[in-house]
């Protein structure tokens, strides 16, 4: 299932499951996905890259066969390459990884391609856009950290906004958003260019679906596409 490649200019998203309830996963992300989501942002975390730990493979397989939509595999770890061949077998339709703790980015994107999932890098907030620069033809996509990974509930760092735009000054590639995107925060975003925005406190604070359509109609509402061109 091909989730960035085929998006066009359309601004999409999904929640991140890390501001779920772990016990009702499938149910929560049901619930998004009535409020118009279109991927689930799994966030894995390892403790030494973040401080934090939370979910793997283990529990991405079990999540695939629950949901239609594709899942986004976001790899907060050290040694991504150890788990992407689970990941891929898990069944998730993307996996980014964080460049800043990749030895051999090629090596790892073309790995994950291979194993027929989109590639993207996740780029943390102060990680230049111009470092992967030479992965461009690799990469299927670019994740834009917008708060510092490790943890759900933070506040959206402005700056990254302008990253998003020298990104796209350099690349035509799909650029997704993680970090502090809410109602007021997905509309800086879309008109700098991102088009896939990925949500946690946001969507899980209150009743998913509306959160979530909420936050899609922001972001679509700022560069003039309705909700109802996606249906
Ligand atoms: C942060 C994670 C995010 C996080 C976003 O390290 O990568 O996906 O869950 O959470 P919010 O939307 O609450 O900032
Ligand atoms: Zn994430």
């Amino acid at each position: 299932m091909k989730l960035f490649s085929g998006l066009g200019d359309r601004v999409v998203g999904g929640p991140s499951i890390l501001a779920a309830n772990f016990a009702h996963l499938a149910e929560e992300v049901r619930k998004a996905e009535e409020g118009g989501a279109e991927l689930i942002h799994f966030d894995a975390m390892d403790n030494h890259f973040v401080p934090n730990l939370t979910i793997g493979p283990v529990v991405a397989a079990s999540l695939v066969p629950e949901t239609a939509l594709p899942v986004d595999a976001h790899l907060m770890v050290e040694n991504p390459d150890i788990l992407i061949p689970a990941f891929l077998d898990a069944g998730v339709a993307s996996i980014s990884v964080q460049p800043e703790v990749v030895m051999h980015l090629h090596r790892t994107l073309t790995m994950i391609r291979s194993g027929g999932a989109e590639a993207g890098v996740a780029l943390n907030p102060t990680t230049p856009p111009e470092s992967v620069e030479w992965a461009l033809p690799y990469l299927d996509f670019i994740l834009v950290m917008s708060v510092n990974p490790g943890f759900g509930g933070q506040s959206f760092i402005p700056e990254m906004a302008d990253k998003i735009r020298r990104l796209r000054e350099m690349t035509d590639l799909p650029i997704e958003v993680d970090g502090g995107i809410n109602e007021e925060t997905a509309p800086l975003v879309a008109e700098a260019g991102a088009r896939v925005l990925v949500a946690g406190s946001a969507v899980y604070k209150g009743n998913p679906a509306q959160e979530m359509r909420k936050i899609l109609d922001a972001g679509r509402r700022a560069i003039g596409q309705s909700s109802w061109d996606t249906y």
